[in-house]
């Protein structure tokens, strides 16, 4: 049998100098090196739980704040009442953060480090797969306001980040097929070989997690790319929204009762349905990226998705401009991600309507 071996990091060039995304497989038996200097914990309360035993000295470490994960608490309020506890903690510019949740755990410990204090440093364990294969790497923080899903954010990367894919062994199997529709989303903005070299592993990414680290090596591998010459997504970066616009539309018309990345992953086959009606993409090239995108969906393709809401919400997106959409479609021979800008009319609608339908079927 061939080991496929990765290397131990990544590094990542930020406009706050370099940080490096370690892979370190025992942290959880030895999670010493989180305690070094002066910490304070912010923990997904269910990864509290889920390892009381081997994060006890992490867990009885005075300065530790437990956050339920939910989009909910992914607000301004929770933000604030965090923020009350680090100043009651005597937080001061030379302690740091330590994020160890998924992204939600990791979207608000960004905001509030990169605002607290005016600026603190900040260390992050990501948990989920989707954290570890890509919100990770790349500066953003992101807030939800009211029904305005990632509406208030920061570009604030962490000091370090620790990966121990031990953690996904308890990870929810719907937690999964998030992390593979952020998996497959990374791997489409590569290339169509990247993209059905993970449509072709699916099967065995979705229920072996030892197969899986070669590809968050490589999704972390492409995305550092890109942010390292667009830190700020005021250009290329952008197509990384691949399936997002239409993604967050989804989770907010559903009430976030779609995990994000399988909400993205429909996101991605609604932009390939739209882009072939429009006749912006083969045919052939829609069929081919929605079969593996369907597999990863399954599972909760029998939701009803209301289409006014989800217009609604799309009208929102950051892309947009003042009279017209900005979606990132996959576009010609090569399905190559490109921002393409559409104004909402009838016609559009109609595609929208059409594309949504065609994902319960
Ligand atoms: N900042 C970025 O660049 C970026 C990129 C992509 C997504 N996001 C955001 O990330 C959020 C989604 O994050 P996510 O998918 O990582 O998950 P999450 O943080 O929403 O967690 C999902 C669920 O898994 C649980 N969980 C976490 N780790 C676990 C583990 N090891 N074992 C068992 N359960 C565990 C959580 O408690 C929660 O119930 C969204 O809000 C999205 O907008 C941010």
């Amino acid at each position: 049998m061939v080991v496929l071996r990765v290397p131990d990091s990544i590094s990542i060039q930020s406009h706050r100098g370099i940080y490096e995304a370690c892979f370190t497989p025992d942290l959880l038996n030895d999670p010493s090196a989180l305690l070094e200097g002066e910490p304070h914990f912010i923990i997904d309360s269910n990864i509290a739980r889920l390892y009381s035993t081997q994060l006890h000295s992490v867990l009885s470490h005075p300065n530790v704040i437990l956050v339920d994960a939910t989009e909910q608490n992914k607000s301004l309020e929770s933000a604030s009442q965090i923020i009350t506890t680090l100043v009651a903690q005597k937080t001061r510019r030379n302690h740091h953060l330590v994020a160890i949740g998924g992204g939600i755990i990791q979207d608000l410990v960004c905001f509030i480090a990169s605002t607290l204090l005016r600026g603190v440093s900040w260390q992050l364990v990501p948990t989920t797969l989707l954290a570890q294969a890509d919100s990770c790497i790349g500066s953003k923080s992101s807030i939800n306001v009211g029904d305005a899903k990632n509406i208030v954010g920061t570009f604030y990367p962490p000091t370090k980040i620790y990966i121990d894919q031990n953690f996904l062994r308890t990870l929810h199997q719907n937690e999964i097929h998030s992390g593979i529709g952020e998996i497959l989303k990374v791997h489409a903005i590569d290339s169509a070989e990247s993209f059905n070299r993970v449509a072709s592993s699916l099967e065995a990414i979705t229920h072996d997690l030892d197969a899986i680290q070669p590809f968050i090596y490589s999704a972390l591998t492409i995305k550092k790319r890109y942010i390292e010459v667009d830190e700020f997504d005021e250009g290329i970066r952008n197509i990384f929204n691949f399936g997002h616009s239409f993604g967050h539309a989804i989770e907010s018309a559903t009430n976030f009762g779609i995990p994000h990345g399988v909400a993205v992953t429909m996101g991605m086959d609604v932009a390939c349905q739209i882009a072939a009606s429009r006749n912006l993409l083969p045919n052939s090239e829609s069929a081919r990226m929605r079969t593996a995108l369907r597999l990863n969906y399954q599972p909760f393709a029998h939701i009803p998705i209301p289409l006014d809401a989800s217009m609604n919400a799309l009208l929102k997106d950051k892309k947009n401009s003042s009279t017209e959409l900005g979606l990132i479609l996959p576009v010609g021979q090569q399905a190559n991600i490109e921002k393409v800008m559409v104004p909402p009319n009838e016609e559009f609608v109609d595609q929208f309507r059409h594309a949504l339908g065609a994902i319960a079927q």
